[in-house]
This record gives C-alpha cells, structure tokens and sequence, in this order.
C-alpha cells in the first residue's frame, strides 16, 4: 500500500501533543478510554476551531455584508479572510471561486440543480462509480429521471479499485459529466482522479470531485488536478458541522443560474426583473453559517501548520500497522484491499453483524461505524449487507489499533 505522500517523515510528527489539542478524546465511555476510530463520519475539533467559534459569539457577532457598524464589518471580514484561506489550501486560482455550502452534499446538489439542469438534456449520460457515497449518486439520479438522461456506473474490482479500461469505453460522445469520490469513505480507495480527469477532458467532458474523505488526507491542488468542480465538508477536516465548499472552475460558476433566491445573492431586486450578484454571492443567498465559516478558516490553520503530506504519512502508518493487526484476526475479512488506501479499514468478522460489532466495541470505549455507510450499492458490490469500519484521524495512536483488536477479539468471544 501507498499513499500520495509516502514520502513525508513522521519522524517529527509529535501525536500527543495534538491530542491535548483535542479536549473531547481525553475522557471515558462506559468507565474506560475513548478510542475514537470513527473520523470518517466526522473528525473531533480542536481548541483552536471551538475557540475561533466561540470568540465570534462572544465578541463580534453579527450579519455580514449587510451592516455599516463595526461589529458587522469585523464578521465580514473574518468571513471573508476564511475564503481566501480555503483558496489559498486547495489552490484555487479566485477566491470567487469558493462557495460556501452545508456540506459535500449541498455542494454536488447545487452542481446538479444549477450546471446539470441548464447543460444535461435527454439522451445525455452522466458518469459515476461503483464506489460512490449517495450524496453522488442520488442529485445524478433525480437529475437524469428529470432530463431523461442516463447514469452509468464505472465498475470496480474485488480490491475496491476503478476499472480504468471500462471508464475509458463508458466515456461517450453523450458523457456531460464524470462524478467520482477521490477516497471512498466504505472502502478507502485513492480514486487515480488526476488520469481520470485527464481523459474526461480529452473527451470534452467536465468532471466533479467528491472531496468529501480526501480534504483531510490529501494535499488537494485544484489547479494541478484540473478538475471542473471540488466539493468537501468542514466537519471532515476537523471544523464545524454544516459548512463545506464548492469549488468550481470561474468560468463555469459565472455561467451557471442561481442555486436558491434571497437575500445577498442579488444585484437588484424589482418585482419585474431582478439581477444576480457576481460570484460568489450568487450562490450564498440567505444568512450563512458565520460562525462556521470562521471555524473551518481556523481548522485550514491547525491542519497547515501541521502539514497535510505529515498526517498523510501518519495515517498511513496507522493503515499499514492496523492492516497488519486486524488480517491476523482469522474471521476479519477486509473489505477494500486497494493498492492505494486513506486511512480506512472496513471489515466483516465472520457471521457477526457489524450492528453487534459496534456495539459490543463502544461497550469497551471503542467509536468505529456500522452499516452501510450510504454506500449501498458498495455492499452489494461485495455481496454483504453491512461493514464495520475503522477510520483513522490525525491524533490517532498504535495503541487505539491495540485496543480494537483485543475488543474484536472480545467480541469473537462473545459471539463463540
Ligand atoms: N459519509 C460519512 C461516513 O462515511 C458520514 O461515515
């Protein structure tokens, strides 16, 4: 297994004095030590997140955009300096072109209502892959019954990786768009998204990244990759819930209609006609998540001075030696073998249902996700109807991956 930044040195990488940073894991659950394994859901958040979320409500809370008073102007402006913080972390060319949203899955709804209803007509073809969560799947399907158009399925192997040879031959003269997740949040696969969108464009067909479990763990260059649209969640990197981005190339934001109507996204408003804000307003209307916002700027800052290449590195070592552990468990099957992994293991242990599995876990402190990870069409892909999964957060410890495989063990031991 690999990572994009395999090269990076952990050498330096001082987890425990991260995980001080990190009230909520010093604590225990059922009278013993919280193992927090579940960062694919959400990651915890750090002093310095719920400290900028904090000052704001206690010190200049107020609307933005809209005031000519002080606090409203220092609201603004921290608002503002968030977007060219995010700008500045995946690379992008325009602060205009980082729009904020609820979420990954706000961010590909707004695509697929705006972009898709104005560009996709019957007959055309969107692509998606095996591997996809619902939020990039379900906007594609409600988009296609609308227009008449179709959504094909790019296939994956038994390891959890893209067939490319089959996405080469489903690109068509009818594609209008490629969507496809850059980490599988059931499988944890690196999707080769950089060849993936090299191809899409020599076939004059814009693609979508779904970002959502790539922004913590990738270095993400929206310029090197190329890609039309980038969409993640806050709450992924160790920000607030109910903020994420969209990212869309400038060109194709501006020629997109407006995704909701209201305040702040208009020029001017008659009840005969009324003109749109340029970018990114147009597709901020009503009053935002502020505090949110402010938030994930100050988790860019806590991720950046650590170093994504150096929590890539870390996690990988957690994936490599968690691997290693959980395959010597003879009823573990691992679900998801690819050769390019995030730091995700999803596994079956033998008959037991990973409902049981987490259970029985949180019963000895240890957090991991049952289910299937809204990525049905993924369990069906592996005849099952259910993973348990591990996911691994910048703070995490060997010794976490010690505790899970004795509280498998456990469990093997209940269910014996
Ligand atoms: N999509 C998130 C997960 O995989 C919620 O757990």
């Amino acid at each position: 297994m690999a990572t994009a930044h395999a090269e990076s040195t952990t050498q330096t990488y001082d987890v425990l004095k991260y995980r001080k940073d990190f009230p909520i894991l010093n604590q225990k659950v059922h009278g013993v030590p919280l193992v927090y394994l579940d960062n694919a859901a959400t990651t915890q958040k750090p002093l310095s997140v719920i400290e900028a979320e904090n000052k704001y409500y206690r010190e200049y809370n107020a609307n933005i955009h809209r005031g000519v008073h002080l606090l409203s102007q220092q609201a603004t402006k921290a608002y503002e300096d968030a977007r060219v913080k995010i700008q500045k972390f995946i690379n992008a060319a325009n602060s205009a072109e980082i729009i904020y949203t609820r979420g990954t899955t706000e961010g590909i709804n707004l695509v697929a209502q705006t972009w898709g209803r104005k560009n996709v007509q019957a007959g055309d073809e969107i692509l998606v892959s095996a591997m996809e969560h619902h939020s990039n799947i379900v906007p594609w399907q409600m988009l296609c019954e609308e227009k008449g158009a179709k959504l094909k399925v790019i296939p994956i192997n038994d390891a959890g990786e893209l067939l490319m040879d089959e996405f080469k031959k489903l690109v068509t003269s009818k594609t209008k768009l490629v969507a496809v997740t850059h980490v599988s949040n059931a499988l944890g696969t690196i999707n080769p998204i950089a060849d993936i969108i090299q191809y899409a464009h020599s076939k004059g067909v814009l693609v979508l990244i779904d970002g959502a479990q790539s922004i913590p763990h990738i270095k993400v260059d929206v310029q090197a990759l190329d890609c039309d649209f980038y969409a993640f969640s806050g709450h992924k990197i160790y920000a607030p819930t109910g903020i994420g981005v969209l990212y869309g190339k400038y060109k194709l934001l501006d020629a997109m209609p407006p995704y909701q109507g209201g305040g702040d996204m208009i020029a001017s408003v008659t009840f005969e006609k009324t003109t749109y804000a340029k970018l990114p307003n147009k597709f901020e209307a009503g009053t935002p998540h502020i505090a949110g916002v402010i938030g994930l700027g100050a988790a860019l800052d806590y991720v950046s001075a650590i170093g994504v290449d150096r929590i890539a590195a870390h996690e990988h070592e957690l994936l490599v030696y968690g691997t290693q552990a959980l395959s010597k468990i003879k009823e573990i099957r691992i679900i998801g073998t690819a050769a390019m992994k995030a730091g995700v293991i999803s596994f079956t242990l033998g008959e037991i249902h990973p409902h049981d599995i987490g259970t029985i876990l949180d019963k000895q402190g240890v957090a991991i996700r049952a289910g299937h990870h809204c990525a049905q069409p993924v369990m069906e892909r592996f005849d099952i109807p259910a993973t348990a999964r591990a996911s691994f957060g910048l703070y995490n410890v060997k010794e976490e991956i010690d505790v899970l495989v004795t509280a498998i063990q456990k469990t093997l031991e209940v269910f014996a």
